[in-house]
């Protein structure tokens, strides 16, 4: 049996704006994963299976947009004389589904990974080629997906990033001290394809406003850039309740994430801001480590389903 695994992420400045061009800065969450074990199978046929979410089906019966046939498909057909073998793909995750931590990314990547190496693709697969073919699979989950989830997802390494022509501009970023954050799980399931959608029609209907709110998370994401180089989280934090603003404009807020928001600054925390599609799942609040269980228990007390520690740098 072979198996593979793959990270969550966080999206530390920029969401939604990295669709429209603008910066934005993101970093992979290594102990939270998903997994995928690929086994030889004695029938015909390539069998997909996600037993927690009580799936199992033929890859050639799954619909195109089949979340775990997709990565399947997008990968035989890079090796078309592989695509005869019969074997078992079973994935697993720790990550929950429509929560703003790249699941979807995440899954696609550990799948490609594990059956890119049952039939004997390593030196094909490199982190480049895995990126792009987990791009194909958000297209079909987002739409239009901006290429930050599966780029850090598939490096697993914080990226400054701009979604750009002919290529994506795709840098690691200086870390003068490590960030500590609490990632709180509002427990609200939220589809980043409708919410990318719902986005996308506010700034066809209103582009100037629209275009001013991105540009201001841009000139958010490049500061931030430059304050985490210089160690000053004071500012950074002050740049993530500035990012959450903007955010708020957008629409993608909710009342659960403002809660969440709201009980980890009066704790204490230096800055605190939803990650990823909004409109539920995932908030982000950056703290020092002195004041990590206090602002934690806040966080619990507001209602958090789950709240995980992770250190950037
Ligand atoms: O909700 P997630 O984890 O898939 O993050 C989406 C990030 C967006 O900026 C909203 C969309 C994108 O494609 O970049």
């Amino acid at each position: 049996m072979v198996t593979a695994t793959a990270p969550g992420k966080i999206i530390l400045f920029g969401e939604h704006a990295v669709v429209y061009g603008q910066p934005a800065i993101a970093a992979p969450v290594s102990q939270v994963r998903a997994r995928a074990d690929v086994a030889p199978y004695d029938g015909k046929g390539i069998l997909l299976r996600a037993p927690d979410l009580g799936v199992e089906g033929w890859l050639d019966d799954a619909p195109p947009d089949d979340p775990l046939a997709a990565p399947l498909r997008y990968l035989l057909a890079m090796a078309p004389g592989k695509a005869d073998r019969s074997f078992v793909v079973t994935v697993t995750s720790e990550l929950p589904i429509a929560s703003g931590l790249g699941s979807g990314a995440a899954i696609a990547t550990a799948v490609i990974r594990a059956a890119g190496q049952y039939l004997g693709l390593e030196a094909e697969l490199t982190p480049e080629v895995i990126s792009a073919l987990v791009y194909e699979v958000e297209k079909l989950h987002h739409g239009t997906p901006s290429g930050i989830d599966n780029t850090v997802i598939a490096f697993e390494q914080p990226v400054y990033f701009r979604r750009q022509t002919p290529e994506n501009l795709i840098e690691p970023f200086a870390i003068g001290r490590p960030l500590t954050l609490l990632i709180a799980d509002t427990g609200v399931r939220s589809n980043t394809r409708d919410v990318v959608g719902d986005v996308r029609r506010q700034w066809q209907a209103d582009p100037q406003t629209f275009n001013a709110i991105f540009e201001a998370c841009g000139i958010l994401a490049d500061r931030a850039r430059v304050a985490i180089a210089d160690g000053d989280l004071a500012l950074v934090g002050q740049l993530m309740n500035a990012n959450q603003r903007e955010l708020e404009r957008m629409t993608v807020s909710s009342p659960e994430l403002e809660r969440l928001v709201g009980a980890a600054l009066q704790a204490g925390a230096t800055g605190a801001k939803l990650s990823g599609g909004g409109r539920g799942g995932n908030m982000l609040a950056l703290v020092e480590p002195g004041i990590v269980a206090q602002v934690q228990r806040a966080l619990d007390r507001a209602g958090a389903v789950r709240v995980l520690r992770t250190t950037i740098g």
